[in-house]
């Protein structure tokens, strides 16, 4: 799971109010090319709406974000997500996803979380909040010393159209992910036209790092 994950350059952070708002969003997304979702614990709806995405689109890969208790970790590994991830590092969350043989992608902001989480045997860390963090200088000195153990990093947090390619031209990153990509506000007023348009530029973009 790690390697399909590592394939995908841009992943849409989605916070959901309304579960029956999944499946759109998710054919609105799919329009656009974006194959990736990470639906957020952050509200009510979001074991739903997991359990919705997981049913009409098996071919996705469904990540499940803010993972920050027991019982989110649990419902996440019930749901079968491909992947969790958490704004931190929570070594219990990590070893119940690790044994339950999910991918998980803890956060860390500093040396001694990336060390931690390498102990853990996580090799894909998320650098939140990054924008706020530092952004890409922090992020290209933090990761530095730690390049050749092959770890990577999906900084979130303040990433956007205009900054996600100066993130992801670091060879220590594999993946950006941002709420840009499908607003709440966007979801709430079913603007799907816009989600696949914004997927789009983001995935031209992250293609012109290839070309
Ligand atoms: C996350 O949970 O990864 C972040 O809240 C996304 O940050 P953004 O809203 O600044 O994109």
């Amino acid at each position: 799971m790690l390697n399909e994950l590592l394939k995908r350059p841009v992943i849409p952070v989605i916070v959901i109010e309304d579960a029956r708002d999944a499946e759109p969003l998710m054919e609105a997304l799919l329009k656009g090319g974006m194959d990736v979702i990470e639906i957020t614990c952050r509200t009510a709806a979001a074991a739903e709406a997991i359990a919705r995405i997981k049913k009409t689109f098996p071919e996705v890969l469904l990540g499940a974000g803010t993972v920050v208790t027991p019982e989110q970790a649990r419902m996440c590994v019930d749901a079968g997500v491909a992947f969790g991830l958490a704004p931190g590092l929570n070594p219990a969350t990590v070893e119940y996803f690790k044994k339950h043989d999910t991918l998980f992608v803890p956060g860390i902001a500093t040396p001694s979380e990336i060390e931690q989480g390498l102990s853990l045997g996580c090799k894909l860390l998320k650098f939140f909040p990054a924008g706020a963090l530092g952004g890409l200088d922090m992020l290209k000195n933090l990761s530095a010393p730690y390049a050749s153990l092959g770890v990577k990093f999906c900084p979130t947090g303040g990433v956007n159209l205009g900054n996600m390619n100066d993130y992801l031209s670091l060879p220590t990153v594999s993946a950006i992910g941002g709420s840009w990509l499908a607003t709440k506000q966007q979801i709430a007023d079913k603007d799907w036209g816009s989600i696949t348009r914004q997927v789009q530029e983001a995935l031209a973009k992250a293609s012109e790092l290839k070309a």
